[in-house]
């Protein structure tokens, strides 16, 4: 291939981390490590029992800290080393395995595991360690206002203004390891190929958005993601 794209975005998904260990959550039938969304990720939850979300994301945390980068997350690294022209990530999950595998330009529109924003003054304070009810504000030294920085359903998606710069400008977008039934994240494809990008498409099956992918390329993005980044630097 040509090196002819001006600028790359590449969109992921839990699927990107599957081969990692991480279990999606279409796999999960929708829960998540057993719990229902409603009951660990909204804002609702949160306000009724904040005690009981704050330990279910801490719970999560040693196994996203262990968990390492394969070889989908390294062809992106690959790329972005070696490509002329800018490359970015935006990626819905919530584990650093894009930075484990020392990627860049990473937006990450749902939120980090390993943040907390303070709802007193908007520190986003980062940690492995666990966050409580207790634990105070290193900026305002206020207790007891900390949030996972996790975007709940009902909150507004993290990063959107340059997300929605980098899609109108981007001339490649590339989804990988994602179902494409969470919006606005799903609506990304269309964003970009209304803005004339070449879209492709990774993942073990079709998913909803396949009408707007111009390319579809099935198997584990551990698998199928390096060759294609190989011929893309070639
Ligand atoms: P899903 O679990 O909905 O979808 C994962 C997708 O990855 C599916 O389409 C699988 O077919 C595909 N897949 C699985 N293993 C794969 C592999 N090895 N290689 C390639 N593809 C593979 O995950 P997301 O689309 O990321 O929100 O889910 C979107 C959002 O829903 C998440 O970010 C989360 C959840 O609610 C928040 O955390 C706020």
């Amino acid at each position: 291939m040509d090196k002819k794209y001006k600028s790359i975005v590449v969109l992921t998904g839990a699927g990107i981390s599957a081969e990692s260990g991480l279990a999606t959550f279409r796999s999960s039938n929708g829960l998540w490590n057993n719990h229902r969304v409603e009951d660990v990720a909204t804002i609702e939850a949160f306000q009724r029992n904040p005690e009981f979300v704050h330990d279910f994301y801490n719970q999560m945390k040693p196994e996203l800290l262990a968990a390492k980068p394969n070889p989908a997350h390294l062809a992106l690294t690959k790329l972005q080393d070696n490509y002329p022209t800018p490359v970015s990530i935006i990626t819905q999950n919530v584990d650093t395995l894009h930075e484990k595998a020392k990627s860049r330009n990473i937006n990450h529109i749902h939120g980090q595991i390993n943040q907390a924003v303070c709802l007193n003054c908007g520190h986003v304070l980062e940690t492995w360690n666990d966050v409580t009810t207790e634990t105070v504000c290193p900026q305002c030294s206020v207790a007891g206002m900390m949030k996972p920085n996790i975007v709940f359903f009902g909150e507004n998606l993290l990063y959107m203004d340059k997300v929605e710069r980098i899609l109108a400008s981007c001339d490649l977008f590339i989804s990988v390891g994602t179902s494409g039934v969470v919006f606005p994240a799903a609506a990304f494809v269309q964003t970009a190929k209304l803005y004339g990008a070449e879209t492709y498409e990774f993942n073990l099956e079709k998913t909803s958005n396949n009408f707007y992918f111009d390319h579809h390329i099935f198997g584990k993005a551990g698998e199928t993601l390096p060759p294609f980044i190989d011929e893309l630097l070639a």
